[in-house]
């Protein structure tokens, strides 16, 4: 039985001071059966590893960098995010992708770095939907997953603990079109099937490989139905106190 993950992607917004507003409310309606994470922008963090020291959130950034320090001016490292008492990490998120260009092999340094370091790394992989359309969607997702893995051995993320999968279909994300129950269970059991291909049954079966892209309070419970759903990576839902409450309250 894998413990649901609900993570906030905060993404480029809330001030320090909006955050700890947020987070004042959020801790305080907090119950349930699920893991909670919020990832804020790393201007909020110091003020949201503050708010949530000795409640159950989880604190995670929403990128770093694999060079642990050095000339990489408007880099944040992993080495230095977890200094900090950040716990988990983002990578390979398809803004980071297409906006500021991130490759597989980047994305593979920066989750072998946060591994090294025990943070939990929330690994994105999604197609867009010019591939969905053409019918490759998964063959693009397996390509992703293997090479972000690409060298990685299960004793680096835990056998499971440490490693948490994303997909988000890029045509999904902030488009209020979410992918049906069926069409992320599809494509959730093809990743789990790539995982047990790289690190056996075992191993695969503890990674929790969560949905993104339009997530809501509406629409969770249907995803959350299916087997290989274990959570949900939320944006534009995951900013209202109320909204994230009630997609990660429920037990599921
Ligand atoms: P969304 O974003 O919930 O606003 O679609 C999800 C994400 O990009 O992680």
């Amino acid at each position: 039985m894998r413990t649901p993950v609900f993570a906030a992607n905060w993404k480029m917004n809330k001030t320090a001071h909006e955050a700890r507003e947020f987070l004042s409310k959020f801790k305080t309606g907090l119950s349930g059966n699920s893991e909670v994470v919020v990832c804020p922008p790393f201007t909020a963090l110091g003020v949201v590893l503050d708010e949530c020291q000795s409640t159950p959130i989880a604190i995670g950034a929403q990128n770093g960098f694999h060079e642990a320090s050095g000339a990489f001016t408007g880099e944040v490292s992993m080495a230095m995010l977890h200094k900090e008492g950040v716990t988990h990490v983002i990578v390979g998120h398809s803004e980071r992708r297409d906006i500021f260009g991130e490759t597989d092999g980047l994305i593979q340094l920066k989750i072998s770095a946060a591994l090294q370091l025990g943070l939990t790394v929330i690994f994105c992989v999604g197609e867009h939907l010019d591939v969905r359309e053409s019918g490759g969607a998964m063959a693009l997702v397996e390509s992703q997953v293997r090479a972000g893995l690409n060298e990685i051995v299960a004793a680096e993320f835990g056998h499971g603990a440490s490693l948490i999968l994303a997909f988000e279909p890029v045509w999904a994300i902030g488009t209020g079109k979410v992918a049906t129950p069926e069409q992320a269970q599809d494509v959730h059991a093809g990743i789990r099937d790539v995982l047990s291909a790289l690190y056996g049954a075992d191993v695969a079966e503890r990674i929790r490989i969560l949905y993104g892209g339009s997530v809501k309070p509406d629409n969770v419970a249907g995803l959350m139905e299916k087997p290989d759903i274990d959570g949900a990576l939320v944006g534009g839902a995951s900013l209202k106190v109320e909204d994230f409450l009630a997609i990660c309250q429920p037990v599921y």
